[in-house]
């Protein structure tokens, strides 16, 4: 099977740095290794050890079965941040971003995330024109259970979905969250079903846990592929430091970083890879952007993620990214279109465009983006390549775990914690504060 590559001549740094930054790794590659042999969660890179954990996956489709009906039309996610931004890349990378325009595949999963009356009043009017119970199903993502906009979410959801359907409600909730938590426990008194969330993986390292496999499973996208997409690229990240991947794109931008280039810019040339580029910047935002380092200094420091879309964003962005300040590092990203879209051989308004009669979309977005590479070489911006083979739950899974890996060895780079997130905290508290008055 073809794997993802990683490309980086275009990169602006040489191999000899490289190497270099990448021999600084090496203590820590040997914890990353010990930690995947032993399989366990007791550190905080514990995630890369989900994609082999038979017993997450066992009790999941247990619920699998229970909950997945036949009548089964929407799974509604209720989560913010790590606890959906995953799930919804996987959805719309598989699905596509127009799913919601395809009235007939179906279950489809409906997210529910930040505080939006719109939002939450069109799926109160979903849930109020179900027949059954069965064709739901609810599942409140929090990995603390107090995530005021989730919680807040639920209770209007879980609301209405009581007075539709009585008693037969709870039925249909399922809670994902830290074993442990208010919420964990409270899911026992009432009855509800609860999948635990292992606690060394925080939010945004979380999305082949529970947190992605459930929802994404009922909704029918392949999970064991995805896993397995994960699993090969969690083997070559810690079978070496010189063939992986996440170590090289980690030392490249790590490099430009220390050069003051602090602006990454991940851009899709998959229309339907925007919400995984959601999921990088939340990844790279939180991980790497820190008031204190590892040893408690004050740095202020971090790497502004921002995202693209090619060649939508060409259209909007391309003349800064080209002409504008060189303060900013690229990642291409890019799956071979598929072949079914052609442009006719005898078009009728022949002679419009030159040079696209009978041709492919996926030739016709690939010299969009060699061309956009060779105007990046010319005007001398440096950019590295991620090739995926295919946009697949396989491929989707390689991607992931690439980037969960990537990010935790920039972080070691730069002396960073990567599993904390004290200001978002800080933001939560706040707001529970101004909500008493
Ligand atoms: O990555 C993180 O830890 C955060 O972004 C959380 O995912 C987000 O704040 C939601 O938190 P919770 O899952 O506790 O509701």
């Amino acid at each position: 099977m073809n794997e993802l590559e990683f490309l980086y001549q275009d990169g602006g740094v040489s191999s000899e740095d490289v190497e270099k930054t990448i021999k600084k790794l090496e203590a820590y590659q040997d914890q990353v290794r010990s930690i995947a042999v032993s399989g366990r969660y007791d550190t905080p890179q514990a995630s890369i050890n989900l994609s082999v954990d038979n017993k997450i996956s066992e009790r999941v489709n247990a619920l699998i079965e229970r909950f997945k009906t036949d009548s089964l039309t929407y799974v509604i996610v209720a989560g913010i941040g790590g606890s959906n931004l995953g799930t919804k890349a996987i959805y719309e990378g598989v699905f596509g971003q127009t799913d919601a325009y395809n009235s007939t595949r179906k279950p489809k999963i409906l997210f529910v995330d930040t505080v939006n009356s719109r939002l939450v009043s069109e799926v109160r009017g979903i849930i109020e024109r179900l027949e059954t119970p069965e064709e739901i199903v609810v599942n409140l993502v929090t990995k603390s259970g107090t995530t005021t906009e989730s919680i807040a979410n639920f209770e209007i959801i879980f609301e209405t979905l009581q007075k539709r359907f009585g008693d037969g409600a709870k039925e249909r909730i399922v809670f994902t969250t830290d074993e442990g938590s208010h919420l964990w426990n409270m899911a026992e008194e009432r009855g509800i079903e609860r999948l635990a969330i292992p606690g060394n993986v925080g939010g945004r390292f979380s999305v082949l846990s529970a947190v992605g496999l459930f929802p994404l499973s009922l909704v029918g996208i392949n999970t064991r592929e995805l896993l397995s997409g994960a699993e090969s690229m969690r083997t070559r990240c810690t079978n070496s430091l010189e063939n992986n991947p996440a170590a090289l794109s980690a030392a490249v931008m790590f490099l430009h970083k220390k050069k003051g280039i602090a602006i990454n810019n991940t851009f899709f040339f998959n229309a339907e890879l925007e919400a995984l580029g959601k999921w990088c910047r939340q990844l790279m935002g939180e991980s790497i952007g820190k008031e204190h380092n590892k040893e408690g200094k004050e740095v202020n420091e971090g790497i502004t993620p921002t995202v693209a879309i090619g060649s939508t964003d060409l259209h909007s962005m391309a003349q800064l990214y080209l002409g504008g300040p060189k303060d900013k590092f690229t990642q291409f990203i890019y799956a071979p279109e598929g072949e079914d879209a052609r442009v006719p051989e005898e078009p009728f308004f022949a002679g419009l465009v030159s040079d696209i009669n009978g041709k492919t979309f996926a030739e016709i977005m690939e010299a969009i983006l060699g061309g956009v590479q060779n105007a990046y070489r010319a005007n001398k911006i440096p950019f590295v390549e991620i090739k995926l083979p295919e946009v697949s739950e396989y491929t989707l899974g390689e991607f992931l775990q690439f980037k969960m890996f990537e990010v935790m060895y920039v972080a070691e780079l730069l002396g960073l914690n990567a599993f904390d997130q004290p200001a978002v905290e800080k933001y939560k508290k706040e707001t529970r504060e101004l909500l008493k008055g």
